[in-house]
C-alpha cells in the first residue's frame, strides 16, 4: 500500500486528480466511482479540468433500492451533479435503484464489471472501516448485492428525508471481490473521525470485521489521506 498523506482535503482531492489524470493518459479507460463527501475535492479538480472524459467509462459503487433517478437522494443524482453534468463520459453506470428485480439488476451489473474491468476504482471508507455498503461481516468473496440498511443508518439517514419511512431500507452495491478485481484502487479519507479506520485498515489484522482491510492483500492501492486521518497511524 501506498500513503500519501497531505495538509487537508483540498491538497488530497489534487493529489488523487493527479493519478487519475495520469492513469487516463496512460490508457486506463474504465473508472469505478463513489460518492459520499470524501470525493467531492476530486471531482472539483475534474470539472475544473480540461481533461476530455467523453471516451472513458464509470461505474458506479452503489445506489439506494426505490429512489427515482431524480430524488436529490439519490447516487444518480449526486454524480450528476458533481460530475457528470459538468464532465460527461461515453457511459456511466449506477445501479437501477428503481429495478422490480433486485437479484437479477445485481447480476447484470457483475457482468457489465466483467465486461468493463476497472482500470481504477475509487473509493472512500466508513467510520466503521465499511467500503461501499459492505459492512462489517459482509463476505470477502461476495459480488453485487443488495445490502438491508441496519437501524443506525436509517435512523442517521433520516436527517436528509421528510420522514423516516421515506428513507431507503436497502441498496444495490458492489461487493468486495469486484473492488478486488479493479487493477488500481485509489482510497481518500479526510478527517479525524476516519483515524481510527485508516489505521485499522492499514495496520489491523485482514479480517471481514474491517471490510477495507482486504486492500491489503490488493497488489496496487494508493491511499490519500490527510493529516487528521492520518494520526493514529504509526
Ligand atoms: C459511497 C460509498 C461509501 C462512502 C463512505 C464514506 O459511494 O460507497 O462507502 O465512501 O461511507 O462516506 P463519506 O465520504 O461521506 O465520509
Amino acid at each position: 500500500m501506498k500513503i500519501i498523506v497531505t495538509e487537508n482535503k483540498i491538497q488530497g482531492g489534487a493529489k488523487a486528480f493527479e493519478i487519475f489524470e495520469n492513469e487516463i493518459k496512460n490508457g486506463a479507460k474504465v473508472l469505478g466511482l463513489a460518492t459520499g463527501s470524501t470525493p467531492e475535492t476530486l471531482y472539483q479538480n475534474f470539472t475544473n479540468s480540461d481533461l476530455n472524459c467523453s471516451n472513458l467509462i464509470s461505474i458506479n459503487l452503489d445506489e439506494y433500492v426505490g429512489l427515482t433517478p431524480d430524488n436529490p437522494q439519490s447516487y444518480h443524482y449526486f454524480m450528476r451533479k458533481h460530475l457528470f453534468d459538468k464532465k460527461p463520459f461515453k457511459k456511466s453506470y449506477v445501479p437501477d435503484g428503481m429495478t422490480k428485480d433486485v437479484a437479477a439488476t445485481c447480476k447484470e451489473y457483475d457482468q457489465i464489471i466483467k465486461d468493463n474491468p476497472i482500470d481504477v476504482q475509487l473509493l472512500g471508507i466508513g467510520r466503521n472501516g465499511h467500503i461501499a455498503f459492505n459492512e462489517p461481516g459482509t463476505p470477502f468473496d461476495i459480488g453485487t448485492h443488495e445490502v438491508k440498511l441496519t437501524e443506525n443508518t436509517i435512523k442517521a439517514n433520516s436527517r436528509f428525508f421528510d420522514n423516516e419511512d421515506e428513507v431507503p431500507k436497502s441498496a444495490i452495491c458492489m461487493g468486495n471481490a469486484n473492488i478486488m478485481q479493479a487493477k488500481k484502487v485509489v482510497l481518500m479519507a479526510f478527517g479525524e473521525k476516519k483515524a481510527q479506520a485508516i489505521k485499522e485498515m492499514i495496520e489491523g489484522p485482514v479480517t471481514e470485521q474491517v471490510p477495507a482491510s482486504i486492500l491489503q492483500k490488493h497488489p496496487d492501492v494508493t491511499i490519500i489521506v490527510d493529516k487528521a486521518a492520518a494520526q493514529e497511524l504509526d
